[in-house]
């Protein structure tokens, strides 16, 4: 039995976290946050945040902590719901163990009438970031379903009273809505199998209603390829908690005796204020999650085929495209959907990954030679975890879909999901990759998965993980974009073995923004493809012009969707001059600290990236500004007593750099200081909607 009020405290360089002991086998969270002088009292601190009883509630409140339990009055979410055959478990976790040793705290429930042992792991992996994992074990004679698993219980530190989450839908992924954390329960989650677009795996708990930088926030992630869940909520007497299932599955998740289970991961990074946290975020993610990033080759300029041909292919009209887009600067061909077999649109051909004869009769060498030959790297769109029911495949192996032996098989996009937790299945379609890998000169793969998973037998989440694995291991040279009708399956779990995401599949650029705004929040730019696509757009309708579309790509994996041969002369050349900028500019854009930059007009968008002694920045006007002269753009962040010369790279944007007071400085550099840039910044025309500037801010040398 341990001793309630007993505490444990584990310490990062810069955050503290401490647990106390607070009765019959509850563990709270006392403190998180900026790390503790060593010598602090804990139990001066747990004593000091403790609230006396008042008349209405009971004697020994339950405060649920870190694995909450539906007992003695506790009304809150309940960290497990358990059946043991056919009986509903009256869950009752005893604490076995607990230990703090530096950076990590474990703690070991057992519950009582079931014997399912619960590991909790609390683990400071780097700079303000813990990660918490939670293992579970059934007992020789287990049988037990989990309904419900929580992979991460915690009180919210009480002056989080906020909560930003991202949820939103094709083409408009991320759109961040803060909501105040109140007695109304928050419920987000998906179904889809898949994170999908809706839910709350990206979330950000802030002081305020987000609007202040400077606000005490907690970033969290869930790490999930399939569904997950978040709850938030607050009781009568105001304690609020949070919590997230990490591995959710239709059905619950089974254990029969000794079976062993980790519930996923969660990630929690915590700063005082917005910007941080996304350095936090991105410093995370470039050390710990993002497979070997430190032997990244420069991000290669990317030509996809899809905006710019969409089915209409064929081998002389892609060496075309190939050739314009080689005469741009681009560095990579990348051949969209519509190449396999029987794929002359969306209904048909998914899972015979056969080079189709009609399109290619001699192969896709040919094409890959040309591309080759003009110095690019080339790149294939494959979606191998889906079957068209027009397929040999289906035709073949009609039983290799996700199905109900007693429903229909209702397609999303004409398709069924491949089940791959069949080892046949599996083991064709890692042949069929296999195959294609080994055969051609592959160094790029745009790995798409375009309908939910329905119905989910909650399994194909680790095939996946299981075949991803396999072909990093096999070809480590590949890179692998992670794609799901855009930014549908995000996240640390998939982002472990690839090199890239397509945030979502609207590359207009006014969209773009703001879904780049939210997706920079915690992943950095050269993870981030961004295209720049077709005027009019295909899925908004609107026109921008190039210097504008040019612009805002820039700003991530920057890659090209459009066809040269349908852009003027003008167009061409404004857009080859913006690829060689990103060449000129990657490695800061793609290995600084990124900063949003706020401006008073909300139509006015900015970014910044800072490495070294230089940053670039871009800002974007989305609408017809309130006043002509809009605010000047303050770029903070920079050194404040270093002098920076701080020119406009060109080509402008045409009819506002009429409105330059003075040009040829612009061109030529004013030396300014990072105080008077942060302070009083810069009077740019940004009046008339689509236009952007960048900024290039490097050190003046004496
Ligand atoms: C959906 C993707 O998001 C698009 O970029 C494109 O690859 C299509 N699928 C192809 O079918």
């Amino acid at each position: 039995m341990i001793e309630t009020g007993k505490s444990w405290r584990t310490d990062g360089d810069d955050i503290t976290l401490v647990f106390v002991a607070a009765g019959r086998d509850e563990i709270d969270l006392a403190y998180l946050g900026p790390r503790l002088p060593d010598g602090e009292d804990l139990s001066a601190l747990v004593r000091a945040g403790t609230f006396g009883l008042h008349e209405n509630e009971p004697d020994a409140p339950r405060i649920g902590g870190l694995l909450p339990q539906a007992h003695d009055g506790y009304r809150g979410r309940p960290a497990y719901q358990i059946r043991s055959g056919k009986r509903q478990v009256d869950c009752g976790f005893q604490l076995a163990h607990i230990q703090a040793d530096g950076p990590n705290m474990m703690a070991t429930w057992v519950e009582k009438s079931t014997g399912l042992q619960v590991d909790m792991s609390w683990e400071i992996v780097g700079p303000r970031t813990v990660e918490v994992t939670m293992e579970l074990m059934a007992d020789d004679e287990g049988d037990i379903l989990l309904e419900s698993a929580s992979s991460l219980s915690m009180p919210l530190p009480r002056h989080f009273t906020h909560m930003a989450a991202f949820s939103g839908r094709w083409a408009r992924e991320m759109q961040a809505k803060t909501t105040r954390i109140g007695p109304q329960a928050i419920e987000m989650r998906s179904a889809n199998g898949k994170p999908g677009f809706d839910a709350g795996n990206w979330l950000v708990f802030h002081g305020d209603d987000g609007q202040n930088n400077d606000a005490d926030c907690l970033g969290i992630h869930t790490a999930s390829s399939g569904d997950h869940l978040a709850h938030v909520v607050q009781d009568q007497d105001g304690r609020a908690s949070l919590s997230i299932e990490a591995r959710r599955q239709p059905g619950g998740i089974s254990l029969n005796a000794g079976d062993f289970t980790d519930l996923g991961q969660v990630t929690l990074i915590l700063s005082d204020n917005q910007d941080h946290l996304t350095q936090l975020f991105h410093d995370h993610v470039r050390t710990n999650v993002l497979p070997q990033r430190s032997d990244w080759i420069p991000r290669k300029v990317h030509l996809n085929s899809w905006e710019a041909l969409a089915f209409d292919l064929d081998e002389a009209k892609l060496k075309t495209l190939a050739s314009a887009a080689a005469d741009l600067g681009i560095e990579r061909f990348v051949l969209d959907d519509g190449w396999f077999k029987g794929r002359r649109g969306d209904d048909a051909g998914l899972g015979d990954w056969q080079v189709d004869e009609a399109i290619f009769p001699d192969g896709l060498t040919p094409l890959i030679d040309h591309v080759r030959g003009l110095d690019m790297d080339f790149g294939l769109w494959v979606e191998p975890e889906m079957i068209s029911p027009d397929s040999d495949l289906y035709r073949t192996h009609p039983d290799w879909c996700l199905h109900d032996d007693r429903a229909d098989r209702p397609t999303e996009r004409n398709q069924l999901v491949l089940d791959l937790s069949r080892e046949d299945a599996f083991a064709y379609i890692y042949q069929a990759l296999v195959a294609l890998l080994d055969n051609h000169d592959i160094a790029y793969l745009k790995w798409d998965h375009n309908r939910r998973l329905f119905p989910d037998n909650g399994l194909q989440q680790f095939a996946i993980q299981r075949l991803l694995g396999k072909l990093r291991q096999q070809y480590p040279a590949v890179e692998i974009e992670s794609c799901s009708s855009g930014g549908g399956r995000v996240s640390f779990s998939m982002l472990q073995y690839c090199h890239r995401i397509w945030p979502s599949d609207n590359n207009d650029p006014i969209e773009r923004l703001r879904i780049m705004e939210s997706w920079t929040r915690f992943l950095p730019l050269e993870i981030l493809g961004n295209h720049v696509g077709p005027s009019p757009n295909p899925i908004t309708g609107r026109r921008t012009d190039m210097d504008f579309r040019a612009k805002v790509a820039l700003f991530g994996h920057m890659g090209v969707e459009t066809n040269p041969a349908v852009m003027s002369e003008d167009e061409r050349a404004i857009l080859r001059a913006h690829i060689a900028l990103y060449k000129q500019w990657r490695d800061v854009l793609h290995g600084g600290a990124f900063r949003q930059l706020r401006h008073p007009e909300s139509s006015i968008y900015g970014q910044m990236v800072l490495s070294g002694q230089r940053a670039l920045a871009v800002v974007a006007q989305t609408a017809f500004a309130e006043n002509f002269n809009v605010a000047p753009v303050r770029l903070p962040g920079l050194d404040p007593d270093t002098l920076y010369r701080v020119t406009l790279p060109k080509p402008w944007p045409q009819k506002s750099s009429a409105y330059l007071a003075d040009p040829d400085a612009w061109e030529s550099g004013f030396v300014l200081s990072g105080r008077a840039l942060a302070e009083r910044g810069l009077a740019l025309p940004l009046t008339y909607p689509e236009t952007a500037w960048l900024i290039a801010i490097e050190e003046q040398k004496s």
